[in-house]
């Protein structure tokens, strides 16, 4: 039976080492998050990064990984440390991420860099060819690794490849600033199908592919020499079930099973009656509009006085790709908003802002997104924003109120949210006091809706879509073999 073999740059476990002992988590982001239960169910296997570069293994270090690996049924493209430097926080995320976040002061372009992602998307190559049999699915993942699908196209026509981007496609006039557009553009079109989260991202692809390409575009086919390729939109949901499951084990729990976390936030909340419990969760990135947040917040306890003392604002970030110069600087403007504003409100009763800069357990993270009266998810762009979708999800009393972005993708299915500009202070201090004081009833019917929409689309539909549209392609084309 043919088998489907995932690619992406991080596997969905990160291995660290600590005096000699080897630790195992899960990797944190959307793509391992929402890919996690499809690996797990299916009888493929998954290719990527183990999150530890070649330079700091021993050969027994090496070989624990290999079969920590193994039981996991994933396999490692072994990356040196130049390469995570060049190919990882180099082209990756100091070219191609701020690009196609529209943060294009930020975007570098080396060629150094750029040699170096060529040379990891090889390398990637040569590995899924080694795994892959006859006829075998792969299913190609984000954008370190958009020339990969060209890569195995030329080397093994047998194969039938999927691209998804878990990011934004940016307009044209932005990707076509990029010196590798070409290559980028030609490397992704070896694809047969190339799925994005939302119509916007098709058509800003399609709109580069007949302008730079001169490819010939049909609704939302291209063809490319004497092949199909289709483009086409699956927004990605999220394991529904298992986060809302969550929330109602966790809510049945006697009070000696509860978390030390729900504990301390609902010791606080019957101390504090008035008390209200605004989250943020992001990775820290400043695609995500953590200093916009803070700023918001402030304006609105210096707009609505009345609030002082009744709300806080937890925030979590996640610490990620902590070497690149704007996630420093990032850091240290969070940490200092966070001063400001709980220097300049707090009380000995009550602090404004609690902050965690730390990744969470599952556990932890269903037990803040179900204490939580309101999420503010203000990204400044987001290809989808799969932790509105996750708090939707277990909010299991009817009540919760979601501030979303319209900048993130999951605002195109998400309407029942308060939708806002993340830009515009006034308009998110507004949103936060209309969520503060909604009717519980009102809460009840938006979230009614949100829960429908996220319950329905979620990761399992998403993944077979996709693969449903791939496997059609693919029973259209003859079968070509390898020389
Ligand atoms: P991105 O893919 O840009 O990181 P998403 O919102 O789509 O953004 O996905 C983020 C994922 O990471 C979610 O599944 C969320 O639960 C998880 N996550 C975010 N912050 C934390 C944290 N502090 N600890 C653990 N997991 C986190
Ligand atoms: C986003 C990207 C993923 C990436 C994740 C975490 O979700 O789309 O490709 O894996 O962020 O970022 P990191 O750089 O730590 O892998």
């Amino acid at each position: 039976m043919n088998k489907t073999i995932i690619v992406s740059n991080r596997l969905p476990i990160e291995l660290q080492f600590e005096n000699e002992k080897m630790h195992i988590k899960s990797s944190v982001g959307g793509l391992a998050t929402g890919l996690k239960s499809i690996h797990s169910d299916g009888n493929g296997i998954w290719v990527g990064w183990s999150g530890i570069t070649e330079d700091e293994l021993t050969p027994v270090q090496s070989q624990k990984v290999d079969e920590a690996l193994d039981a996991h049924k994933c396999i490692r493209v072994p990356l040196t440390e130049y390469e995570i430097e060049n190919y990882y926080h180099g082209f990756s995320n100091k070219a191609l991420w701020p690009l196609f976040h529209y943060f294009q002061a930020y975007t570098e372009f080396e060629l150094e860099q750029w040699d170096s992602y060529k040379m990891v998307n090889n390398k990637f190559a040569e590995i899924v060819i080694k795994h892959a049999e006859e006829g075998d699915t792969v299913w190609i993942h984000d954008y370190q690794l958009l020339l990969l699908p060209q890569l195995l196209r030329e080397q093994r026509p047998d194969l039938t490849i999927g691209f998804f981007l878990h990011i934004p496609f940016p307009s044209f006039e932005l990707f076509r600033t990029c010196p590798w557009r070409d290559e980028l553009l030609y490397g992704v079109l070896g694809a047969d199908l190339i799925g994005f989260h939302t119509y916007d991202y098709v058509r800003h692809f399609l709109s580069s592919t007949s302008r730079l390409a001169g490819l010939d575009v049909h609704f939302n086919e291209v063809n490319y020499g004497d092949r199909t390729v289709k483009v086409d939109f699956f927004p990605m949901g999220i394991d529904y079930d298992r986060y809302h499951s969550a929330a109602i084990e966790h809510a049945a729990r006697p009070e000696e099973a509860k978390s030390q976390l729900r504990k301390s936030i609902e010791q606080h909340n019957s101390n504090n009656m008035e008390s209200r419990l605004v989250l943020s969760i992001d990775r820290m990135d400043y695609t995500k509009g953590i200093p916009n947040r803070i700023k918001a917040f402030e304006y609105f306890l210096n707009k609505y006085p009345e609030f002082k003392g009744k709300v806080r604002l937890l925030m979590l970030a996640v610490p990620s790709r902590e070497k690149v110069m704007q996630y420093q600087h990032l850091k240290r403007e969070t940490d200092e908003l966070v001063g400001r504003v709980n220097g300049q409100f707090a009380t000995v009763n009550w602090t404004p802002i609690w902050y965690f800069y730390r990744s969470m357990q599952f556990d932890d993270l269903v037990d803040l997104y179900a204490s939580s009266d309101v999420a503010m998810i203000t990204p400044l762009r987001d290809g989808m924003n799969l932790v509105a979708k996750e708090y939707v999800a277990t909010r299991i009393d009817g009540n919760g109120v979601l501030i979303l972005s319209e900048m993130a993708g999951s605002a195109q299915e998400m309407h029942q949210a308060l939708l806002v500009n993340p830009n515009n202070f006034e308009q998110l201090a507004d949103s936060l006091k209309t969520a503060l004081e909604m009717p519980e009833q009102e809460q009840a019917i938006r979230l009614a809706a949100l829960q429908k929409g996220v319950s329905k689309h979620n990761v399992e539909t998403w993944a077979n879509a996709f693969i449903n549209s791939l496997t059609e392609i693919k029973s259209q084309i003859a079968p070509v073999f390898p020389d």
